[in-house]
């Protein structure tokens, strides 16, 4: 159809009317032209003008918008540590609004990468360990924030697990665990959710580049998922136009150079961006030096990376393939545009978030990704008892970890600010160890740890923990983008502070601000621990809420706590990888479907806290367990609060496969369900259960299949504690 002034208005008839060059410049980002600068973005696709094609923003991400300030969301992990995929809708709604309302119009987020490897720098912007549960989240994520007329990116597809080599190294792995683990949070944003565009990740699959990647681009994503938008690349991860191109990638960004970029994304993170964008290995010193000199003016500055699409594309359009191809390549951006009404004719919904609301939300999403490891009877504290607050963290928010996922806020509640508004008896502060880590503009760019182990002051944070009811300890670590950390032991002297504490208070209380698992060396010298992730901007009231027990707890391991040396990643093959025939470290996933607990339960190692524990306030009885096969399938648990508080319980069902020579994880999470329970309510409440759960994927016969024999559903509040149980014949389940 053409519209009354003769104007293309379908995304065919408008390929039909674009010319070679504008067709070249909707598949690859751009700097925006005079007059198009608008908000800090870390992507942009230029108008064309004559048609009436709007810009596309681009911005990150996933703990919130990074463009500008905005609120900064507790972090992935710890939503995914809510267990209830409804509070990530709201979230990705709240993310969405405030994405719309400063002009963005693709949010480069969630994360979907399993956390394979404990350390890994990114733990904190992935959901967590488990497939089925990512991919709830991913879903859940996605509907809120493409609800508010922006489009949603699950990253980094796929097998993206570590930030260690993350540019060159090969993810070596079999198809069973792609489709299994790595592959399904992606599939499920796709199929359950629509979402509109998928970023490809930087390291190779199998040995091919994942923006090069045919069967994972074309056959799998859309072949078989249906994925009908475009296949983003990550920032600088295409490694040859060409092929990219003709293996399904369909839009290259960010398409201009480095320093282009760092301009493009706003002013102040400009060193931050330089360093943290360019690894070392490619990006030597000396040139960043340069370029930070020449900073202040992008036209003049070397550009080591622009467009590789721009430079292979336009040669090579002499070929019929090649041709057409590009054409799709523009109906799928062009998806884009149709989805947040920048094509010809149409508008951008208006959108104008409450930040009020917002900022509520952040601190309620923090309540509910605490998790409570530990608690010998001391919490909740009594707000007329003393306390003494220590630790490096004490005075400064963590609002998140570092690199493209970092959001700035317009304000950030300490731990400290939080306690004291909301404490009734004296509160006293003492650091005791200076600041661990920065990420920030210095911190990336120079190296973060100071040499030598920092100096905890003992005297100090001793006299003040002897001299009253109740000391709350707050360490962290600080992780982030690019790199991983180098252990899981607390950075700097930390464990050293928090034995020095435990030597003297009456009572000490542990909060970890983490970006995942970490170790506990003092954990039975402490009477509590508290996990709360990296909590976003309003961590510190969501702290006192939770030690003066406004409010339970109400999160759960979405990752297994385990000793170092009981992961499956121990062994160098597997991470960070071996130097293979070809040039780039090969990633050797041999623990195969091991993951997480999959492999401590395999091994029959135990962990320190399992997947999916975390304590409340009161206590819940499970008493019985049917399933529901018809239909939606479901397990009907029925559960009982005997405490004397209100409480939430994360009901969990595990699915544990008949004994046969299949090899099979010896439980894997098949449902779960988060439920509030007044004190002495007893309900009945139906755990949906994943559509695969008693199906595994057969690579013979390239398909899901369902083996023979019983199953059993294992319910219960942790992968280690399943008091109930159902079994199933394998007969009574329809495919
Ligand atoms: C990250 C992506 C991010 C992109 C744009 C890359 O370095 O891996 O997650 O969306 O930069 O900022």
């Amino acid at each position: 159809m053409t519209g009354a002034n003769g104007s293309p208005e379908s995304v065919p008839e408008l390929v039909a009317a674009l010319t070679t060059a504008e067709k070249l410049s909707l598949v690859r980002g751009d700097y925006p032209g005079r007059g198009e600068r608008g908000v800090p973005v870390a992507g942009y696709l230029p108008p064309v003008e004559r048609l009436g094609i709007g810009p596309l923003r681009l911005a990150d991400g996933p703990l919130g918008v990074r463009s500008g300030e905005a609120t900064a969301f507790p972090a992935t992990l710890a939503l995914g540590a809510t267990f209830d995929p409804s509070l990530a809708s709201t979230f990705g709604r709240a993310v969405g609004a405030e994405a719309r309302a400063k002009g963005i119009d693709v949010l480069l987020a969630p994360g979907c990468n399993l956390v394979r490897v404990p350390q890994c720098g990114r733990a904190f912007e992935y959901y967590g360990e488990d497939p089925h549960h990512s991919g709830q989240f991913a879903a859940a994520t996605v509907r809120g924030i493409q609800s508010q007329g922006v489009v949603a990116t699950p990253k980094h597809y796929v097998a993206n697990t570590q930030e260690h080599s993350r540019v060159t190294a090969s993810a070596e792995l079999s198809e069973r665990a792609l489709r299994e683990l790595y592959l399904r949070a992606f599939e499920t944003a796709v199929t359950e959710a629509d979402a509109g565009a998928v970023m490809a990740a930087y390291n190779r699959v199998n040995g091919t580049h994942a923006t090069s990647h045919e069967r994972l681009l074309t056959d799998l994503l859309r072949g078989e998922f249906g994925f009908e938008g475009p296949v983003v690349s990550d920032w600088w991860a295409v490694n040859d136009g060409l092929a990219a191109a003709q293996a399904g990638l369909d839009l290259e960004m960010p398409g201009v150079g480095v320093a282009h970029l760092a301009a493009m994304s706003g002013g102040p993170n400009l060193l931050h961006e330089l360093r943290a964008r360019w690894p070392d290995r490619l990006y030597p010193e000396r040139l960043l030096g340069r370029l930070i000199a020449y900073a202040g003016r992008p036209g003049g500055i070397p550009e080591p990376s622009g467009s590789l699409f721009a430079r292979s594309l336009p040669a090579a359009l002499g070929s019929d393939t090649v041709r057409s191809r590009l054409d799709e390549m523009v109906r799928r951006v062009l998806s884009l545009h149709r989805r947040v009404g920048a094509l010809p004719g149409e508008s951008r919904r208006e959108a104008d978030p409450d930040r009020a609301t917002h900022r509520d939300l952040a601190r309620r999403l923090a309540v509910r990704g605490t998790v409570l490891l530990r608690n010998e009877g001391v919490l909740p504290l009594d707000p007329g008892a003393s306390v003494a607050l220590l630790g490096p963290a004490i005075e400064s928010a963590t609002t998140g970890g570092g690199g493209s996922s970092a959001v700035t806020p317009s304000r950030a509640v300490s731990p400290a600010t939080g306690v004291r508004e909301r404490a009734v008896g004296p509160v006293t502060v003492e650091p005791g160890h200076p600041p661990v880590g920065e990420n920030s503009l210095t911190g990336a760019l120079f190296d973060r740890r100071s040499p030598g182990e920092p100096t905890v002051n003992v005297a100090a944070v001793q006299n003040a923990a002897a001299s009253v009811d109740t000391a709350v300890v707050v360490v962290n670590d600080d992780a982030g983008e690019f790199s991983d950390r180098e252990t899981l032991a607390l950075p700097g002297a930390q464990d050293r502070l928090v034995r020095a504490v435990a030597e003297t208070a009456a009572q000490t209380v542990v909060v970890l601000q983490t970006a995942g698992a970490v170790e506990m060396p003092w954990l039975d010298a402490v009477d509590a621990v508290l996990e709360l992730w990296y909590p976003g901007q309003e961590g510190g009231r969501a702290l006192a809420s939770v030690l003066y027990g406004d409010v339970a707890p109400g999160g759960r391991l979405p990752v297994t706590f385990a000793d170092p040396a009981d992961y499956p990643t121990t062994d160098p093959g597997r991470y960070p990888g071996v130097e293979g025939d070809h040039g780039y470290p090969e990633v050797h996933h041999t623990e195969g479907l091991f993951v997480g607990y999959r492999y401590l339960d395999e091994q029959g190692l135990d962990p320190l806290f399992p997947f999916g524990h975390g304590l409340g306030y009161t206590t819940v009885a499970y008493e019985s367990a049917t399933a529901a096969l018809d239909g939606d399938r479901s397990v009907q648990v029925t559960v009982e609060n005997t405490g004397e508080r209100a409480g939430r319980e994360v009901l969990q069902v595990y699915v544990q496969p008949p004994q046969n020579n299949v090899v099979r994880p010896p439980r894997e999470l098949a449902g779960f369900r988060s439920v509030e329970l007044a004190a002495g309510e007893r309900r009945t409440v139906a755990v949906p259960l994943d559509d695969r759960t008693f199906t595994r994927y057969n690579e013979g016969v390239g398909d899901w299949v369902l083996d023979p024999g019983r199953y059993t559903l294992a319910v219960g509040r942790s992968a280690r504690a399943t008091p109930l149980e159902v079994t199933v014949d394998a007969a009574s389940v329809r495919r």
